[in-house]
């Protein structure tokens, strides 16, 4: 990242913060829009965001490390979510997650394979989205089809 982006960077996390500074509980809004506006919250500004807040460092880390939801590194170019919920774990979710897991690395592309638990989903299980659409039955081969030219 270049000084100047860094530097635009913190100034739009500046202004997203200083403009909820008269919310109530107005960390959690901020975070969720520097997630929205920039992809994940950094650890500088973690810094920034604390300052126009007036909250210590540990308090913003603290939340942004608790919930699983904000990112503190850029999210991966495609993304992979396997239900490990019950319905899909009684028909193969377990080994297609450490199977898709461990293709994932063999492939060298950008993928994040990450658990979900119970897309809604159950009747088609192992169910997952791929890059954020739902899909059911999965399987290795279906995987593969779908994330043909990934690499
Ligand atoms: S348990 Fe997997 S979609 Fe519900």
């Amino acid at each position: 990242m270049t000084t100047a982006s860094l530097i635009d960077r913190a100034a739009l996390v500046r202004t997203i913060a200083s403009q909820h500074l008269t919310d109530r509980g107005p960390l959690l809004p901020v975070l969720h829009e520097v997630m929205d506006e920039l992809g994940y919250v950094a650890r500088e500004d973690v810094q920034t965001i604390a300052d126009v807040l007036n909250l210590s460092i540990a308090e913003v880390h603290g939340v942004v490390s608790f919930y699983q939801d904000f990112r503190t590194s850029p999210p991966a170019a495609h993304a992979v979510a396997l239900c490990r919920g019950e319905a899909c774990q009684s028909v193969g979710a377990e080994a297609l997650y450490q199977d898709t897991v461990a293709r994932a690395e063999a492939l060298g592309a950008d993928v994040a394979v990450t658990e979900v638990f119970c897309l809604g989903n159950c009747a088609l299980g192992p169910s997952g989205t791929v890059d954020g659409r739902l899909h059911g039955r999965l399987s290795a081969q279906r995987l593969d089809a779908l994330t043909e030219g990934w690499r």
